[in-house]
């Protein structure tokens, strides 16, 4: 192994390597945070355990725990029987439901590609022409009378893809372009028979996007000199995209794929170099996260070419009908640790984009195009030009888009706001967030949720930048292990309006062992208990489906929330009800329906990542990430 690939974070998650990154200050702050949280709890008159969310309104507003019962409607439009928690390694879905395995990692796409390999797990040809690891976000998509299930290849669990390695790591280059391989997004045709859905192996459509496919930069950073690289002068051409979290779909039919831990893939071939700033603002430093990608493919190494970095993290719009299209990167939707992009048709015409930047203390977004879409007209650069805001709150319940211009930020230019976006919010005092995960808004009223997973360093410690994050607003605990979710109501019923309405629409907790704050809000119950919530869709009945990516252990904070699972809520009453619970070491993430609306398929990830699950084969397998379709035994739709 060369020296350059760390083995220390082996274990570590993608939040927990960027702590590395981003230590701790030698004197914090966080007695003055407390000082202002505490001053503004005075001020509006809230009690301390629940600070200023105490002033949260609405369906769903913090309510003691004796009065958690009140917040579910007397009828209610869940139509099923809550799934209770559990630590089984397998799905559960409730009473008159049924799943089965649509497709797995290493699930070859093509003829003549061999079946998964149980002990070497691959090989970099083979896995680029099989499902990639770790599936995320998905959409599906009906053309020409064919079903097109495209679906986000986020990252490898190296201890897995490489178990049949000492190290657990890549061992050589085939082992690195294994890697490579394996992230990025798989575009496979699916078809169902008597209710299963299979993929279609050889269909023209099937087609691997991964770390080294040909991709065109386009918008305001194109061709800027700060996207200019030694394999790219033009800085109009890049390879590839990875770290593919959340997803997105435009109404012309194209998928948009999210670009989030892209950092973690970097490394310098010089211990001595000292990486710009701008860079470190993004957790760009010395090591990668363990794939020793720059030991194959120089691009990855920083002391070479310290502009690479500035040409990932953006949205990448994908079609999937065209498999020699070029996918594009969209740079006018700024860069950031993409979580997905909820695509929005305001009643203008204009497309509005909303973006979350999932890193603690980071902000929320959001586009609106300068265009306007036209049915059936050409729609297919309304991403390239456009305005980019970035999301103010107060605890007035009240909030405003403010706009990152030149002018507003200190900037140059249009250009370097999108490529050091995060600085450009930070210049204008953007809200400080915990984590903002996937957006998503109600196709029957105007209204966005997002799910801020969580913040332990909420009021402890500042972002990568040194904003401060001080308690209050839709952040309203510190050290929040649990999570929220965000509800906005654009003003005057615009999604491209200034300002907005916000309250929270839950709070997640566990009323099991807390009786404050860390309890959750009224619609959180013994029996829904849930943390960190991430996924996030709406079904076609305007029922919200929350999937979770958090702490597994079931036991003392989490005591009674088992495995991560999913949960259908009632926008309308606020009541939640658990629907799936994943295998043991998941997480639930990605979600869309059939056509018909009678499967709903689910995104199963990282089974095992901690070596305990068999899932979904069983038996002493090795855990494979999978794609679930699940439907309703009498055939009904599902949502
Ligand atoms: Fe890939 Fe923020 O989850
Ligand atoms: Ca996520
Ligand atoms: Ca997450």
């Amino acid at each position: 192994m060369p020296d350059s690939v760390p083995t220390s974070t082996e274990e570590l998650s993608f939040d927990a390597f960027d702590e590395i990154r981003n230590p701790p200050p030698a004197t914090t702050e966080f007695d003055a945070v407390v000082e202002r949280a505490m001053s503004r709890r005075r001020f509006l008159g809230g009690s301390i355990a629940f600070g200023a969310s105490a002033f949260v309104t609405g369906t769903t507003a913090l309510a003691p725990v004796e009065t958690r019962a009140a917040a579910h409607a007397a009828t209610s439009r869940l139509g099923f029987d809550a799934v209770a928690a559990n630590s089984l390694d397998t799905v559960t879905v409730p009473d008159g439901f049924n799943w089965h395995i649509v497709t797995r990692w290493g699930d070859p796409m093509f003829s003549g590609v061999p079946e998964f390999d149980q002990a070497t797990r691959g090989t970099g040809a083979s896995q680029e022409r099989a499902f990639g690891d770790n599936n995320d976000g998905m959409a599906l998509f009906s053309h020409q009378g064919r079903t097109i299930l495209v679906v986000n290849n986020e990252y490898a669990n190296r201890n897995i893809m490489y178990g049949n390695r000492d190290s657990g790591l890549p061992e050589n280059a085939d082992d690195v372009r294994k890697g490579k391989a394996a992230h990025g997004v798989s575009i496979v045709e699916v078809s169902e028979q008597s209710g299963f859905w299979r993929v279609i192996r050889d269909s023209p459509y099937n087609r691997r996007i991964t770390a080294d496919t040909p991709v065109e930069i386009t918008g305001p950073a194109r061709g800027h000199d700060l996207m200019k690289t030694a394999f790219d002068p033009t800085g109009t051409r890049s390879l590839g995209t990875w770290n593919n979290c959340g997803n997105g779909r435009t109404p012309w039919g194209t998928y948009l794929t999210c670009e989030e831990n892209f950092n973690g893939y970097f490394s310098s071939s010089d211990p001595d170099l000292q990486p710009a700033a701008e860079l470190g603002r993004y957790g760009v430093g010395l090591k990668d996260w363990g794939y020793a990608w720059a030991t194959t493919d120089e691009r990855f190494d920083i002391s070479k070419h310290p502009n690479e970095p500035n040409r990932a993290g953006y949205i990448v719009e994908i079609d999937p009908t065209n498999p020699t299209s070029t996918p594009k990167k969209r740079t006018a939707l700024g860069r950031f640790k993409h979580e997905n992009a909820e695509v929005v048709m305001a009643a203008s015409g204009h497309v509005v984009v909303y973006l979350g930047d999932d890193e603690r203390g980071e902000f929320l977004y959001r586009f609106v195009s300068a265009g306007t879409y036209a049915l059936g007209g050409d729609n297919s650069d309304l991403l390239d030009s456009g305005r980019l805001y970035v999301a103010k709150f107060a605890d007035d319940m009240r909030g405003a888009w403010v706009e990152l211009t030149p002018a507003a930020t200190g900037m140059a230019s249009d250009a370097e706001i999108r490529i050091h976006t995060r600085q450009a919010a930070s210049a204008v005092g953007a809200t400080t967030m915990d984590r903002p995960e996937w957006v998503a808004a109600n196709p029957h009223r105007v209204e966005a949720y997002c799910c801020l997973t969580n913040n332990k360093n909420r009021g402890r410690k500042p972002n990568a930048g040194g904003d401060a994050t001080p308690v209050g607003g839709p952040n309203p605990r510190a050290a929040n292990n649990y999570g929220q979710i965000v509800r906005w109501v654009p003003d005057n019923g615009d999604h491209t309006a200034d300002g907005f309405a916000w309250d929270l629409f839950v709070t997640a907790g566990n009323p099991t062992v807390h009786h404050d704050a860390h309890a959750g809000s009224a619609n959180v119950t013994v029996e829904n208990t849930f943390n960190s919530p991430d996924g996030l869709g709406f079904d076609s009945k305007g029922l919200m489906w929350i999937q979770t990516d958090g702490n597994y252990s079931n036991a003392g904070d989490f005591a009674g929330q088992g495995n991560n699972q999913m949960l259908i809520a009632d926008p309308v009453s606020g009541e939640i009800r658990r629907f799936l619970v994943g295998p043991k070491e998941c997480e639930i993430t990605g979600i869309t329906f059939s056509t018909d609306r009678r499967t709903v398929f689910v995104g199963i990830q990282h089974p095992g990542e901690k070596g305990n699950s068999h899932f979904p084969d069983g038996g002493q397998s090795v855990p494979r990430s999978a794609v679930i379709a699940v439907r309703r035994d009498d055939g009904k739709p599902v949502g």
